[in-house]
């Protein structure tokens, strides 16, 4: 495994590769403290490639002023141990003046999917996201790059993005790591205390009541299912809810009040995003409603 931190390195590496005809070249852009989670994407990428790539990257343009760009969790070299043993041929681990050796002027932005759920929370995330990934898929240019439904709306809008810009890559959606007892695996999941820790498994069971209501027939429009999602969540004394909606995948429409999800002709997401002190925690269900 070669640990890069220049883009001239990494295209080094990269030709290296090339040449030696080690293609196709799978992607798994991360912000490191790594997980399972994002061990699974390296494994679905030794699955389909011939060179694994890793980047490790907190990128300040997509926190905002008061989120948690300066605390967020760091270990490189715990990092780097997953990464050997997952199989990363090559990791890219840039500094932030080498990704913005100047104000950047140019930015990528997806209209409409970035405006609700996360979007709405956090006002320039998706922006963010989409530079840095449009920035990260040119230096690496691969066949393939992997992402985890941990985070669907991240993934409808770099789909749509490599769509309108008719990027040469495929974007291949991981399914999300959960811990035993149901909690999302996440590198926030960190900062909760013991008793938040414990309250947070209202997100992975609220999502599962409102799978079970609406499999037997007990809630048939997006409202009802977000009153199962709203009055679960509710059962924990420390849960703030930011957002809990139900809407459809990948395009994030809002359904009519008197639609019913199974008239919906393909998937739908719900999406919960529930604050536990400081700490903001996702979770979400993507399925066919039938
Ligand atoms: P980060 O939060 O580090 O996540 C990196 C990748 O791991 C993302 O595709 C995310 O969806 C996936 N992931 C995280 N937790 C997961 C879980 N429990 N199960 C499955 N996949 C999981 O997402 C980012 O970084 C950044 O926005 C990035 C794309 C790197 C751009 O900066």
């Amino acid at each position: 495994m070669r640990v890069v931190r220049t883009v001239e390195q990494l295209r080094e590496a990269l030709e290296y590769m090339r040449s030696g005809g080690h293609s196709p070249i799978g992607f798994v852009p991360t912000m490191g403290y790594l997980h399972e989670g994002h061990a699974s994407l390296l494994r679905r990428a030794g699955e389909l490639s011939n060179t694994v790539v890793m980047s490790i990257f907190v990128n300040p343009l997509q926190f905002g002023p008061n989120e948690d760009f300066a605390s967020y969790p760091r270990d490189e070299q715990r990092d780097l141990e997953l990464a050997e043993r997952e199989g990363a041929d090559i990791v890219f681990i840039p500094t932030v003046e080498e990704m913005y050796p100047q104000a950047i002027r140019t930015t990528v932005s997806v209209a409409s999917l970035t405006t609700q759920l996360c979007g709405a929370s956090r006002p320039g995330h998706f922006d963010g996201v989409t530079t840095v990934v449009s920035k990260l898929l040119h230096m690496v240019q691969p066949d393939y790059a992997f992402f985890g439904l941990k985070d669907a709306q991240q993934v409808a809008v770099l789909r749509r993005m490599v769509s309108d810009l008719n990027m040469p890559v495929e974007i291949v959606a991981c399914p999300i790591v959960r811990e035993a007892d149901g909690l999302a695996l996440s590198s926030r999941n960190v900062y909760l205390s013991g008793e938040q820790r414990e309250e947070a498994l209202v997100l992975s069971r609220s999502l599962r009541a409102a799978r079970e209501a609406i499999l037997d027939g007990r809630a048939r429009t997006a409202s009802e299912v977000r009153q199962v999602l709203v009055s679960e969540i509710s059962t924990s004394r420390l849960a703030e809810i930011d957002y809990a909606e139900v809407l459809t995948f990948p395009d994030l429409e809002n359904l009519g009040d008197n639609e019913t999800l199974a008239s919906v002709p393909g998937e739908i997401i719900m999406a919960l995003a529930v604050k536990f002190g400081r700490t903001r925690l996702i979770d979400n269900n993507v399925f066919i409603p039938k």
